[in-house]
């Protein structure tokens, strides 16, 4: 469902409720838009910042009836913490405690802007559109009761419109949908979203635009190819792998000398093989794909707002299964770069299959590789459910990647890659191995691994197993377990970045 933006003062169209950002300290009430709506209440809210009812705390809201007074029935205040600190994130988290609060109402909010926050209009009012929108998703699409949530359907910004606020909203809208999108296909359970499935919602995404395809290469072409290590991970299941390609070439790419490689883990189920995992959490392995889902979305995303770079995206998809035709601890595998791998652990499988994919992207001619996935346990165990890992081979396409996570709400944080880190893959009897008994920096080992498979040229390996599918709400603007859409926003700056 699209959500419908307006830009327009507030008074001029009907809205189910009024929002306003509310900072502290709780001197008045910042832009010339709450005063006015204080006075038309009377004081009202002024009154209930006396008595402490009212609170300019982060993401906390208050919900008022009123009676006439305004073109709204309702008055939101919705809290953004210190001035002096606001941020997008604030106002992403303050929007999505407004779309919650509503979420028995639903229609139409309208947003007050604020001149006098220490943020343009334009970014306040993407980071609004952003928070309603994520903050808006309801994961429950299986329950069959009818207390279904009633969405926003639509954003009145109350302010007079510019091109740039239009603008700001509208990609704002599409980026959060696109994300929201991603967060689908992570929350889509195993027995919904196998390979082939995942393929189908690739080649159902390019058909919605006019220069992005897609193809998808089965068993028989991962053998031709000599991609030993995706065909490995996928042998166990009865569910065959897939090599998912979207490529999208617009007609007048900015730099030439550009394309954009992104690549994807997408394993749809991740048991850990016949290295099984234990029996709790494994539901979320269905997240597993978060990182594809990301890149998928995000490649959608840059082709929907016809950014004029051009990219490829490599989702590399598997089911990871114990069966009788599984891959085991032992095995030698060869990849399609040529490379041997001694297999220690098959549940050390999403490195397997990207190795094969960021092959391929560079094959394709990809110049910036970027891979994301839920790589490693312990990555969310260093940084929780809000930062993911960076590892990069090139100091300015690293420094490119944080500026965009910084700037999209995707958030990531910088970590090495040694040369002497290499021996934490070395093996007796390959080039490398999968995996070590060692209880050492497995993020990093996992990240040395996929660098013999990044070719030449700048490579950068995002791990974001703790941000990519959360085991509870954030308290931010992800108030809901499950998918985030990690890196759709980040891709789509990233690609912005080159225009
Ligand atoms: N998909 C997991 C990583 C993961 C764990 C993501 C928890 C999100 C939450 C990955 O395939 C995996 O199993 N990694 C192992 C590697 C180990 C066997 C070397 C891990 O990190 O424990
Ligand atoms: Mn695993
Ligand atoms: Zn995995």
């Amino acid at each position: 469902m699209r959500m419908e933006i307006e830009i327009g003062l507030p008074g001029q169209t009907h809205a189910d409720a009024l929002a306003l950002p509310v900072a502290l300290p709780l001197d008045g009430f910042g832009g010339d838009g709450a005063r006015i709506v204080d006075d038309k209440l009377r004081s009202r809210l002024t009154a209930l910042a006396a008595s402490g009812e009212l609170r300019g705390d982060r993401g906390e809201t208050l919900l008022l009836h009123v009676d006439g007074e305004l073109q709204a029935p309702r008055v939101v205040a919705a809290g953004i913490g210190q001035r002096a600190e606001v941020d997008l994130d604030a106002l992403r988290t303050a929007a999505a405690a407004t779309a919650q609060a509503l979420d028995r109402i639903g229609g139409t909010v309208c947003w007050l802007l604020d001149e006098t926050l220490p943020l343009s209009l334009p970014d306040q009012a993407r980071a609004l559109v952003e928070g309603t929108i994520i903050g808006g998703y309801a994961p429950g699409r299986w329950k069959t009761g009818d207390d279904a949530p009633h969405p926003i359907e639509r954003i009145v910004l109350g302010h007079v419109e510019t091109p740039e606020l239009r603008a700001a909203a509208e990609r704002a809208a599409l980026v959060a949908e696109r994300t929201n999108r991603a967060r689908d296909l992570a929350n889509l359970p195993p027995n919904e979203l196998d390979p082939q499935a995942l393929a189908e919602h690739a080649l159902a995404l390019a058909a919605e635009h006019e220069h992005l395809t897609a193809t998808s290469l089965g068993p028989d072409a991962l053998d031709e190819l000599g991609m030993g290590a995706l065909a490995a991970v996928g042998r166990g299941s009865r569910r065959e792998p897939r090599l998912i390609v979207l490529r999208y070439d617009p007609p007048q790419a900015t730099r030439q000398d550009v394309l954009l490689g992104l690549v994807g883990k997408s394993i749809t189920f991740d048991s850990g093989g016949l290295s099984l995992k234990p029996a709790a959490h494994m539901e979320d392995m269905k997240g597993d794909m978060a990182g594809g889902a990301g890149t998928l979305h995000g490649i959608g995303a840059v082709a929907a707002l016809g950014i004029p770079v051009r990219a490829v995206a490599v989702l590399a998809a598997a089911e990871n299964m114990p069966g009788g035709d599984s891959f085991r601890p032992g095995d030698i595998l060869r990849a399609a770069n040529g490379k041997t791998i001694e297999i220690i652990n098959t549940d050390a499988e999403g490195r397997l299959v990207l190795a094969d994919a960021l092959w391929y992207a560079r094959r394709e001619g990809a110049t910036h590789v970027l891979d994301v996935a839920t790589l490693t346990g312990a990555m969310e165990l260093a940084l929780g459910d809000l930062y993911a890992g960076l590892f990069a081979n090139d100091d300015a396409w690293r420094d490119r990647i944080l500026a965009a996570a910084a700037r999209s709400g995707d958030l990531a944080w910088p970590f090495p890659l040694h040369p002497r880190y290499r021996r934490y893959v070395d093996s007796t009897y390959a080039d490398m191995k999968n995996a070590s008994l060692l209880r050492q920096g497995s993020p990093v080992l996992a990240a040395k691994f996929l660098e013999e498979f990044s070719g030449e040229g700048a490579w950068a390996h995002i791990d974001m197993a703790g941000p990519g599918f959360l085991e509870r709400s954030r308290d931010d603007y992800y108030r809901v377990a499950g998918g985030t859409g990690y890196g759709v926003r980040l891709i789509a700056e990233l690609a912005e970045s080159f225009a």
